[in-house]
């Protein structure tokens, strides 16, 4: 697959906004202090919610998140949950396109320079917009190639911290190769999820995911998915399962905020069975599609 199919979905907008500790202003416009512990030490943490016509897709799973990580990095953020949603909602309605993706940052802020916290720290918040365009439509009908890479995360993955360096290690190695993603195994051979998305497998019709332990990042996706599988009686086990475990499936795929449900038909060098889309993901993707439409149109029904 060339690497161009797989390249970055969000595209420049002549009006981008950011906002940022309490205004808002043109992105382009937007300063941090280079004594930021973002900056500094990678002291902060991150959202990526999506929204559909305007309408943000598991937005309070997302913020749900966004409080846990901000507790976890012991950062007290100086808005509170209201004042995040009117924001998002403010970005959503200037940015009129179809598809848009929202990014949220958290900081400890500008301190002088030193490991430890600083004694009365002021918090550094941001969010704006981009617009998300979609995958090609050949990445979901025939599948994505992934690759493995030895896990080298810390152990603390649950934040959704914005310390991202083996993550982007990992995903330029996927690209070199012509793959969409890497899939991180740990030491024991145990697949935990992929650099930036979880990781399912399915054998003998059972659906198969790392469970939510501090080694994975808890997908909003990942749980919103599992849930509709439940709920149209699919069987599911969250139990770690190994690499050779992995090489010896009928089905694979990933999650994520930006691509919902994506089919692998190619881990490494081998496919995944026949190296087509199987039925199970066939069924998950359609049903996840319609589940994704119909929150959508409640939402949209609940404003009028
Ligand atoms: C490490 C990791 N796992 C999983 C996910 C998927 O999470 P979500 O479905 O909430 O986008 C992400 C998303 O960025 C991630 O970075």
């Amino acid at each position: 697959m060339h690497a161009n199919t797989l390249s970055p979905r969000v595209s420049p907008h002549p009006e981008e906004l950011i906002w940022m500790d309490g205004e808002f202003l043109p992105l382009a416009q937007a300063r941090v202090s280079i004594e930021d512990r973002g900056l500094l030490f990678a002291d902060g943490i991150y959202e990526v919610i999506a929204a559909f016509d305007g309408v943000p897709h598991l937005l309070v799973e997302h913020l749900d998140r966004w409080d846990r990580s901000a507790e976890g990095m012991r950062i007290q953020p100086r808005y509170g949950r209201d004042t995040r949603v009117d924001v998002i909602h403010e970005l959503l309605k200037r940015f009129s396109a179809p598809r848009v993706s929202v990014y949220g940052q958290l900081t400890r802020g500008a301190a002088r320079r030193a490991h430890t916290f600083p004694a009365a720290p002021r918090p550094m918040e941001f969010w704006f917009a981009r617009e998300l365009q979609p995958y090609q439509p050949v990445l979901f009908s025939e599948g994505v190639k992934v690759i493995t890479r030895p896990d080298e995360r810390w152990l603390n993955c649950w934040i959704k911290s914005i310390s991202l360096a083996p993550n982007c290690f990992a995903r330029q190695d996927a690209a070199e190769q012509g793959a969409f993603e890497a899939i991180f195994h740990r030491e024991d051979g145990v697949v935990t999820e992929g650099a930036a998305t979880n990781f399912f497998v399915v054998k003998d019709g059972v659906i198969r995911t790392h469970p939510v332990t501090k080694r994975i990042l808890s997908g909003c996706t990942r749980e919103f998915v599992l849930q509709v599988a439940r709920q149209h009686g699919l069987a599911i086990r969250e139990e770690a399962f190994d690499l050779t475990f992995m090489r010896n499936v009928d089905e694979a795929f990933i999650t994520s905020t930006t691509i919902n449900v994506m089919p692998v038909t190619r881990i490494d060098d081998a496919p995944v069975a026949d190296g087509k889309v199987g039925p199970v993901v066939q069924k998950l993707m359609a049903l996840t599609d319609a589940a994704v439409r119909q929150l959508r149109e409640d939402s949209l029904a609940a404003l009028r």
